[in-house]
């Protein structure tokens, strides 16, 4: 048997670019698919090649030129979905047909306008279709989440009879509280039983800011899959952020048991990356690529990370290839801060100009949001050395 651990399904190219407001061209998915793949992410969800001509051009150049992960394409359950799905991703090194349809009676009633054996009509045929043109297919159900449980079941052991080795339960509108979720989770997988060859997946909104925390409860409770996207851009409020999924995973690794392989030395780059292509600038607070990240303020904080960073750091900065932690000065700040950073910028004061200078500097803060570098330099220099 082989190692257990996290598999990580990519899906901004794919569930990120639906965010209202990003587009991207061709050139700029395959800068981004290939910096997933020296990342190591296990599947990249390269597009929709149904949606439109761009979007399965996008999905075909990055399944002829991106080596590592499995490239999948996205397909509803229309055999024309499956057959340009197949057609944009059967270049790629391992090939993958992801194909959904919605199984919640909302969706049933007033979307698909079906009833539940017209869709478990469709999923056979879409998933023995797939299965006829690829190995690895995957199945979801829409809005599995808002679905009665015992037609979920019906609907995934029906993909699975038909060749569906992963399957995907979305939390569509990110809906579910994270120990419901669990629950549900599990409660599918106890009842599906499913052969060891199949891998279960998770795909969480985050409409209530919960699709991080969905997505952790789910691996605890056996999903070896995550879908998730850098920055967690997506549909409305987003999809799970991938960076604090494989973080979480790798900080809490005696809790979950299992980790991804991902290289997470990577991260902050490739979040850069698409904040750059998307134009979805990153807030300052983001958890773990945020420019805050790392930045203690306070003078107590700044005190305990100069004596040992651990005392307010849970991860490493490098771990995540952040720049490294930042000692921001302002009018928290203390004088520990204040004193090293005058070391750095080649000041070698007395006690006395030294508590001179900080008198002075937080004066300045008061008067000023944001005091540089510079304006501490201009201080020390007219105010302590020219007296
Ligand atoms: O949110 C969702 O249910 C999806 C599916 C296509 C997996 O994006
Ligand atoms: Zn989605």
């Amino acid at each position: 048997m082989g190692e257990d651990y996290v598999r990580i399904f990519d899906t901004t190219l794919r569930d990120g670019e639906q965010a209202a407001g990003i587009n991207l061209n061709t050139a700029e998915k395959l800068q981004i698919a290939h910096q997933l793949a020296a990342m190591g992410v296990d599947i990249i969800e390269a597009g929709f090649p149904a949606a439109s001509p761009g979007d399965f051009e996008a999905v075909s150049t990055i399944a002829k030129e991106v080596k590592g992960p499995t490239i999948a394409g996205l397909a509803r359950t229309r055999p024309e979905d499956i057959e340009a799905a197949y057609n944009a991703v059967k270049h790629a090194e391992k090939p993958r047909i992801h194909t959904f349809i919605a199984t919640s009676d909302i969706h049933l009633e007033y979307k698909l306008k079906m009833d539940r054996k017209q869709v478990l009509e469709e999923i056979k045929r879409a998933v023995t279709q797939a299965r006829s043109y690829v190995d690895d297919v995957e199945f979801s159900a829409e809005d599995a989440s808002r679905s009665d449980l015992d037609f979920v079941v019906e609907a995934f052991k029906t993909a699975i009879e038909c060749g569906a080795t992963t399957i995907n339960i979305p939390d569509t509108v990110g809906y579910a509280l994270p120990v419901e979720f669990g629950d549900f989770v599990e409660e599918i997988i106890r009842r599906v039983d499913a052969p060891s060859n199949v891998i279960w997946s998770c795909h969480c909104h985050n409409d209530l800011g919960l699709a991080v925390a969905n997505s952790l409860e789910a691996v605890k409770r056996g999903v070896r899959q995550v879908e998730c996207t850098i920055n967690g851009l997506g549909e409305r409020a987003g999809n799970a952020a991938m960076e604090e999924i494989v973080m979480a995973l790798k900080t809490k690794k005696g809790y979950f048991g299992v980790e991804s392989r991902l290289n997470t030395k990577k991260l902050y780059h490739i979040s850069k990356l698409v904040s750059q292509l998307t134009g979805f600038i990153v807030p300052p607070n983001k958890a773990i690529v945020g420019d805050n990240a790392f930045a203690h303020e306070a003078g107590i904080h700044q005190h305990g990370v100069l004596c040992n960073r651990a005392t307010y750091e849970i991860m490493k900065p490098e771990d995540v290839g952040a720049p490294g932690s930042k000692l921001h000065l302002g009018k928290h700040s203390g004088k520990h801060a204040f004193t090293k950073r005058l070391e750095d910028l080649g000041f070698a004061l007395s006690k006395e100009e030294i508590a001179h200078a900080f008198k002075l500097f937080k004066e300045l803060c008061d008067k000023k949001e944001i005091v540089t570098d510079s304006d501490i330099e201009a201080l020390v220099v007219d105010e302590i050395l020219a007296v």
